[in-house]
């Protein structure tokens, strides 16, 4: 299989060092530089990028091995914790807690949990907007300081929240009571998600009772997200009205079906709390400069949602076109992919990423939200597994999420007109994180309220 040439130990890691930040675009570099199966190796970790989409459905269909997360393993082994599914080996029983985590998946929850939880919500989100907005007088536009961490994980945090524990949760009452606010939950979760990463390619000393200063930290920082998860469910229990079914029982009882002790419920919505924040927070934030850019398909929607309101037509999420999409696989047998051998082992990388996928993608690299609709000719392949990926551990949030970013989507472009501050060009994401995320002191949104809205700004 083609791939470049590495070091003889360490093969390409230290390639991938240097791009730790942002290794889609080595990734994406050596697709482009190799074709769609590319062969690395990182120390003894074999891995394989592979851009093909019908390669990727073939193998993503038989085989639902995952990277074990060995850090996350091994703290909650160590203190006696319910482990989620990263945290198991692929040999061992991941489905029994995997069934407690696809609660939000099942349809009849969407009707009678989600929507309803998650429209409650809708006025808070307008108005967080018109609070949080800021004025420049220089320009005369409104906009967000950070629009990722000041209005969207603020967002999908308290959605998180909402669906599971049926109650609307403010900054203040966080602050006051529980003495952290969003960003910082967010932040440390994303500290801790790093630290686990960066762990996992460092020799597992922990296991043999030397913690190094990554795996303190690491340890630290989790036991400060799990005992807020723990102390946030304990706070709001006590304030759910019970009017509107929530997910915690659901879970509970699906939980206690399952043999799981009683915390498991709680571990499981921290997984979701962690899960469920950050991701979708940096969707919806590059969702805002979308809108600001596409100020046409903006309009439709407009003019769409005034006809059938809560019915948008446009899919955003299934354009794929604008953000780059990892997904993988952990090969727990040796497998015949094409006209390779892949050992079992080995690590395969689905990548999606229009500049390297142009030629399965009729105009790939275009933002045409019409690909989308049934029978259209510049469709994109069926074997694409989208951005929650597929099988038996695709993500269980899908329904939260996609209905959130609905949710948004109505409530942006009904309430105001945007644009941003990069002219004709969409802007870049930021080459200094490893996720999709526009630098907001580098590329403005500005939000222009509709007429409607005007008295609430003067
Ligand atoms: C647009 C937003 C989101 C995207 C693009 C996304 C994408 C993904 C992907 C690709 C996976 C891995 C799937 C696989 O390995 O096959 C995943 C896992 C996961 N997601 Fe999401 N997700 C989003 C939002 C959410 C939300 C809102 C929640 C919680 C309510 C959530 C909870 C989780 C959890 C707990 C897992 C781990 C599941 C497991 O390992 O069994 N996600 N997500």
């Amino acid at each position: 299989m083609p791939g470049p040439k590495g070091l003889p130990f360490i093969g390409q890691a230290l390639d991938l060092f240097k791009n730790a930040n942002n290794p889609n675009a080595y990734f994406t570099e050596l697709a482009n530089q190799y074709g769609d199966f590319v062969k690395i190796k990182l120390l003894n970790n074999k891995m394989v990028i592979l851009s093909d989409p019908k390669a990727v459905r073939e193998l993503a269909r038989g085989e639902e091995g995952r990277l074990t997360l060995h850090a996350s393993r091994h703290y909650k082994l160590e203190k006696g914790m319910i482990r989620v599914t990263m945290d198991y080996f692929n040999h061992e029983n991941w489905n029994d807690i995997r069934q407690v985590l696809n609660i939000p998946l099942k349809p009849q929850y969407f009707n009678e949990v989600i929507l309803p939880q998650l429209t409650e919500l809708n006025n808070e989100l307008l108005k967080s907007f018109v609070n949080t907005l800021k004025f420049d007088e220089n320009s005369k536009q409104y906009y967000f300081a950070d629009p990722m961490y000041d209005i969207m994980s603020q967002f999908a945090f308290s959605a998180v929240i909402k669906v599971f524990l049926g109650v609307k949760v403010t900054e203040k009452e966080l602050i006051e009571k529980l003495g952290f606010t969003v960003r910082q939950y967010i932040k440390d979760a994303v500290d801790t998600t790093d630290l686990i990463l960066k762990l996992q390619y460092q020799p597992g000393l922990y296991k043999y009772g030397y913690k190094t200063k990554d795996y303190k930290d690491f340890e630290e920082l989790s036991d400060i997200s799990f005992g807020r998860g723990f102390k946030l469910v304990d706070l709001l229990s006590d304030r759910y009205d019970g009017k509107i079914p929530r997910l915690k029982e659901l879970v509970e009882e699906r939980a206690k079906m399952a043999g799981f002790l009683s915390e498991a419920t709680t571990t499981v919505l921290s997984a979701f709390m962690i899960g469920g924040v950050d991701v979708t927070a940096r969707m919806m934030t590059t969702l805002l400069y979308r809108i600001a850019h596409e100020k046409e398909w903006a309009q439709k929607l407009y003019e769409e949602t005034a006809q059938v309101f809560g019915e948008p037509t446009a899919d955003e999420l299934t354009m794929d076109s604008v953000i780059p999409v990892r997904n993988s696989r952990l090969l727990t047998k040796d497998t015949i992919l094409g006209a390779y051998k892949l050992e079992k082992g080995t690590q395969v990388l689905f990548l999606d990423v229009p500049s390297v996928q142009s030629k399965y993608v009729p105009r790939g690299i275009e933002f045409l939200p019409e690909r989308h609709i049934k029978g259209s000719e510049i469709s994109e392949p069926k074997d694409y597994l989208g951005p929650f990926g597929t099988g038996a551990r695709k993500c269980p949030g899908e329904r939260v999420a996609t209905n959130e970013i609905y949710f948004a989507l109505i409530a942006l472009v009904r309430h105001f007109k945007l644009t941003h501050s990069n002219g004709n060009e969409f802007p870049p994401f930021s080459v200094e994180k490893s996720m999709y995320y526009m630098d907001p002191t580098k590329y403005r949104v500005f939000f222009t309220p509709r007429d409607h809205l005007l008295p609430y700004f003067k």
